[in-house]
C-alpha cells in the first residue's frame, strides 16, 4: 500500500455499533472524560496521565522499568542496569547521555564496540503498589501498600511502579488493526477484557421487560476498546491490586466527571454547556443512560449480578425493597467495561492526526516539502525500505485497512531462504534479543492461549486435523476460518533464482525466471503468466506444450526439481507461489493453505507504529531506548542491533542500509514533517482538561508515613506537575520542541506552579 494523505482515511465504526450506541455525541463526551479523569485510577491516575503529550509520554524521571517481561529470567528481570552514565536506579532522572541502551563505538556498524547495553526499558510511571481494599469518599481508593522494587535508592521510599513497555501515542491508534506493542488489544472487543475472542467473558443484556441473560459479545473494528479495558485494573498502571469493572462502575457512577479538573469552557468535546470550567455539570451515570441503549443499563426492577464466586457470576432476582449485598451489583456497573471501553474507543476515533505538513503534500501542495524533506521521503520509500513496515497513509502495516482489508498472515522469506507466515504488520528487528520480549510471540491468560494469529490459526488447524484426520489441509484451515494468504511470485523468484545459481545456473531455468521477472514487473503486471513461468498449475490457465497434448508447460520449479537442490528451498518457493488447488483470481492470486508445521515467525515481533508525529514522542521504540530520530536512523541503518542473535525471527529488511551523513539528516527532517501542528499546540481536536500527573519523588514530597487509607503507614514520595487546560485554540504544553518546556528527556517543568 502506498503512502498517502491520512484524510484519504474514514475511521471505521463497529458494524454492531448501533445495536449498543443510541447518541455518538454523548459516547464521545463520556469517553473524553474518563480518558482524563483522574479519579478512574486508585491513586490519581487517568489514562492521559501517562499519554497526555502528544498522546504519549515525555517524563523522564522514575520511567524506569528494570526489565519485568524478560523470559530469559523465571518471574522477569527485576534488577536495574547501568546505562554508559552510570546506575540505572527507581526514581532515576534520565538524561541524553544514557542514550541508547545499546551504546556502540561506531552507530553506524552494529560489529563495533558496545560501550553499555541494557535490558531495563523507558516506559512510564503508575500506581504505587498496593493491594485494593474499598472505596472511601476521596477519589483515592483504599489499600495496603505491598514491597515492590520502586523505592527510591536514597530514602528507601517507595515510588510509583513503571511499566514495562514504552508508553505509545493514542494518536491514530484507533486505525490499528490490534492494539499495544504485542497487539493483545484485539481486534474484536468483548465487553469485558482486552482479550477478544480469546476469552469467554460474558456480558449482560437485557432481552425484555422481566428478562435478563450473559451473552457473549463480539464488537469488531474496536481495537481500542479492548486496550481501554485493561489499564484501569493493572497494577503497574492505574489500579491497586484486585479491582473489577463492576467495582469502578460503582465507585464512578455516581460521581461528578473529572471532579477538581478543570475544563475549558470551548473544551471541542466537554464544552457547550457541559462544563462550567471544573468538572461537568452532570454525572457518570448520565452520560451512561445517554450514550448506550437501554438493553445494556436498563435492567427490570430487582435484577442484580451476584459476583460472590467471581468465577462464576449470577443474576439474581432481589425481593422487592431488598438492598443488594457487597457482592452484587447493578447491571449498569457489571456492564461498566463494555461502557469504558467503547466511550473511550469513541472519544481515540476523534484523535486522528492528519493534517502534517507531509498530508498537505501529498493533496497536492508541493510546497509543504522543502526539496530536503522530499528528499527524505524518497529515502523513506526507497533505499530506507521504511514503506515495506510502515505503509499506507497510516505509515503502519498494522493498520486495520490493511490487516482486515488485505491480509491478516503474510508469508516472508527469513534470512536463511526459508519462507515462514507471520502476524501482518508485526516484525523483529532487532531492538533488543528475542527473548527479553517475546511482544506478540507470547501467550496469555490461564489457558495460554498464544497471541499472535498466525500461531492460534496453526493450533487450530492441527487440533482439527487430529480429531479428524480425514480432513485435508484446506478443509482444515477453512473449519478454522484461516484467512488465505496472497501469493507472492516475485519473492518466490528470487529463492529460485538462488537456487539455481548453486547448480550453475541452468540455461532453461535462467530464461524462465527473466520471462517470469518480465510478466511480473510489466505494468500492468501479469502475475497469473508470471507465476506459470515459475511453476505450472493445474488450476491456472498456463500455457500448454504445442503437441496438442493440453499438457502445461515446465517452469522455472519443474525444471530445477531435477537437479539435486535442497527440496526444502523448492517447497519454501512453492509456498510463495498460487496454491495449486484454489488459486483464486488473477488480481489477487492465493497462495496454498496454512500448513500444519509450517515455520511461524513471530517471536520478538512487535507491532509497527506509526511514524506519524515521532517528533514529539521520545523516546522510541518497545523499549524505549532510543532518544532521538538521529539514533533511530542509525539503528536502522547499521542494520538493527540484535540482528544476527535473533535470525530465526529477524525481517529480512533488517539490513545495513548504507546510508550518507546526508541521506540520514534527509530521512530525519522527512520524519520531522510528519507532526501535524494540531498535535504539538494541544489544538482540537487534541485539546483537554488539566491533569495533576505523578513525576518521580523528592525531598520536597517525602512523606515519612503516608497511609492508603487502611493504616500500614509507608513513606513515599510523590512530586507533582500540573497540565493546565486546554481548549479548542490549544495551549504551550509540557515539552513541546519549539515551546519554552523541558521535551524529553529533559526534566519536566511545569509552566504554571503546581498544585
Ligand atoms: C501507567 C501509564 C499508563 C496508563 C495510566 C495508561 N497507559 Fe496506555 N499505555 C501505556 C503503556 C506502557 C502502553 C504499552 C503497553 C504494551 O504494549 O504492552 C500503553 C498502550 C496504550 C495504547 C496502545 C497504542 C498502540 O499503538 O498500541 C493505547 C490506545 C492506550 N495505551 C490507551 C490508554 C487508555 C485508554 C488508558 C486508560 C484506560 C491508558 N492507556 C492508561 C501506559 C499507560
Ligand atoms: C521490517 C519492518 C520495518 C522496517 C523496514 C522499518 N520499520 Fe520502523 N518499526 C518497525 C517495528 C516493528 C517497530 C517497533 C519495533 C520495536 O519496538 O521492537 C518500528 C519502530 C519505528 C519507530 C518508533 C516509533 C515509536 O513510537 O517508538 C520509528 C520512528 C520508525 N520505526 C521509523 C522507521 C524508519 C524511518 C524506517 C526506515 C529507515 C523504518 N522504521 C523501517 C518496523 C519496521
Amino acid at each position: 500500500m502506498g503512502i498517502n494523505s491520512l484524510k484519504t482515511v474514514k475511521v471505521a465504526d463497529a458494524p454492531t455499533f448501533k445495536q449498543f450506541v443510541v447518541d455518538r455525541t454523548k459516547l464521545q463526551q463520556l469517553g473524553k472524560a474518563l480518558f482524563w479523569d483522574q479519579q478512574v485510577g486508585s491513586d490519581g491516575q487517568s489514562c492521559a496521565s501517562c499519554h497526555f503529550h502528544a498522546g504519549a509520554d515525555n517524563r523522564s524521571k522514575n520511567q524506569v522499568n528494570p526489565g519485568f517481561r524478560s523470559s530469559l529470567i523465571a518471574g522477569g528481570d527485576t534488577v536495574f542496569g547501568q546505562t554508559s552514565r552510570g546506575k540505572l536506579t527507581p526514581n532515576y532522572q534520565l538524561t541524553l547521555d544514557d542514550f541508547p541502551f545499546h551504546k556502540l563505538q561506531d552507530p553506524n556498524n552494529r560489529n563495533s564496540l558496545v560501550l553499555s547495553d541494557t535490558n531495563d526499558v523507558v516506559s512510564s510511571q503508575g500506581s504505587f503498589n498496593v493491594d485494593f481494599r474499598g472505596f472511601g469518599l476521596s477519589a483515592n481508593d483504599i489499600g495496603i501498600p505491598v514491597a515492590g522494587v520502586f523505592k527510591d535508592p536514597a530514602t528507601g521510599a517507595m515510588v510509583r511502579n513503571v511499566e514495562p513497555r514504552n508508553t505509545p501515542t493514542v494518536i491514530n491508534a484507533a486505525l490499528n488493526h490490534r492494539n499495544f506493542w504485542d497487539g493483545r488489544g484485539r481486534n474484536e472487543f468483548n465487553g469485558v477484557n482486552p482479550l477478544g475472542s480469546l476469552d469467554a467473558e460474558k456480558i449482560v443484556k437485557i432481552t425484555s421487560v422481566n428478562s435478563v441473560v450473559f451473552v457473549q459479545t463480539r464488537i469488531s473494528n474496536s481495537s481500542g476498546a479492548s486496550q481501554a479495558v485493561g489499564p484501569p485494573l493493572s497494577a503497574l498502571e492505574m489500579s491497586f491490586s484486585g479491582r473489577t469493572f463492576p467495582l469502578i462502575g460503582r465507585k464512578l457512577l455516581n460521581r461528578t466527571p473529572l471532579a477538581g479538573q478543570n475544563v475549558a469552557l470551548n473544551d471541542s468535546v466537554l464544552g457547550s454547556g457541559l462544563t462550567t470550567g471544573e468538572g461537568l455539570k452532570v454525572k457518570y451515570v448520565d452520560l451512561v443512560r445517554g450514550a448506550f441503549d437501554p438493553t445494556w443499563w436498563n435492567a427490570p426492577l430487582g435484577w442484580v449480578v451476584d459476583l460472590a464466586d467471581q468465577a462464576n457470576p449470577e443474576l439474581v432476582k432481589l425481593p422487592d425493597g431488598a438492598k443488594p449485598s457487597s457482592t452484587q451489583f447493578t447491571v449498569m456497573e457489571y456492564n461498566f467495561g463494555l461502557f469504558m471501553g467503547m466511550a473511550v474507543n469513541e472519544y481515540e476515533k476523534l484523535l486522528i492526526a492528519n493534517d502534517s505538513r507531509f498530508d498537505q503534500f501529498m493533496e497536492g501542495d508541493n510546497s509543504r516539502l522543502s526539496p530536503q524533506e522530499q528528499q527524505g521521503l524518497r529515502i523513506y520509500l526507497g533505499s530506507g525500505k521504511c514503506i515495506n513496515c510502515h505503509g499506507g497513509a497510516e505509515m503502519t502495516n498494522a493498520s486495520l485497512r490493511r490487516v482486515q482489508g488485505f491480509e491478516v498472515l503474510e508469508r516472508m522469506i527469513m534470512g536463511n531462504d526459508r519462507v515462514a507466515v507471520y502476524d501482518n504488520g508485526f516484525y523483529n528487528i532487532g531492538v533488543r534479543p528475542t527473548k527479553e520480549d517475546m511482544g506478540v510471540g507470547a501467550t496469555i491468560g490461564s489457558k495460554n492461549r498464544p497471541l499472535s494469529n498466525s500461531r492460534a490459526f496453526q493450533k487450530c488447524v492441527n487440533d482439527a486435523l487430529t480429531a479428524n484426520p480425514s480432513l485435508s489441509l484446506a478443509q482444515a484451515n477453512d473449519s478454522c476460518g484461516v484467512p488465505r494468504m496472497l501469493a507472492r511470485p516475485a519473492e518466490a523468484a528470487k529463492l529460485l533464482a538462488k537456487a539455481a545459481a548453486q547448480v550453475g545456473n541452468p540455461q532453461q531455468a535462467i530464461i524462465l525466471l527473466n520471462q517470469a521477472n518480465a510478466l511480473i514487473s510489466s505494468a500492468p503486471p501479469d502475475l497469473l503468466q508470471g507465476s506459470c513461468k515459475l511453476a505450472k498449475n493445474p488450476a491456472l490457465p498456463c500455457p500448454v506444450l504445442p503437441d496438442g497434448s493440453g499438457v502445461q508447460m515446465d517452469g522455472a520449479l519443474d525444471v530445477l526439481a531435477k537437479f539435486s537442490i535442497d527440496p526444502a528451498v523448492l517447497t519454501a518457493a512453492a509456498s510463495l507461489l498460487p496454491d495449486p488447488v484454489s488459486p483464486g483470481a488473477a488480481s489477487s492470486l492465493l497462495a496454498p493453505p496454512l500448513g500444519r508445521n509450517e515455520r511461524v515467525a513471530v517471536d520478538g515481533a512487535f507491532k509497527t507504529p506509526t511514524a506519524r508525529n515521532v517528533e514529539l514522542t521520545a523516546p522510541y521504540f518497545h523499549n524505549g531506548g532510543t532518544a532521538t530520530l538521529d539514533q533511530l536512523v542509525d539503528f536502522y541503518n547499521r542494520g538493527g542491533d540484535f540482528a544476527v542473535q535473533n535470525q530465526d525471527n529477524l525481517d529480512p529488511d533488517i539490513q545495513p542500509l548504507g546510508l550518507s551523513i546526508q541521506d540520514k539528516a534527509d530521512l530525519v527532517a522527512f520524519l520531522r514533517a510528519l507532526t501535524d501542528e494540531r498535535v504539538r499546540f494541544d489544538k482540537a481536536p487534541f485539546d483537554h482538561p488539566s491533569l495533576n500527573l505523578p513525576n518521580g519523588g523528592s525531598a520536597a514530597s517525602y512523606n515519612p508515613a503516608y497511609s492508603f487509607g487502611a493504616g500500614s503507614p509507608v513513606p513515599i514520595m510523590d512530586d507533582r506537575v500540573t497540565l493546565p487546560a486546554a481548549g479548542a485554540l490549544g495551549t504551550v504544553r509540557l515539552g513541546t520542541p519549539n515551546t519554552p518546556y523541558a521535551n524529553f528527556p529533559d526534566p519536566l517543568t511545569p509552566p504554571s506552579p503546581s498544585r
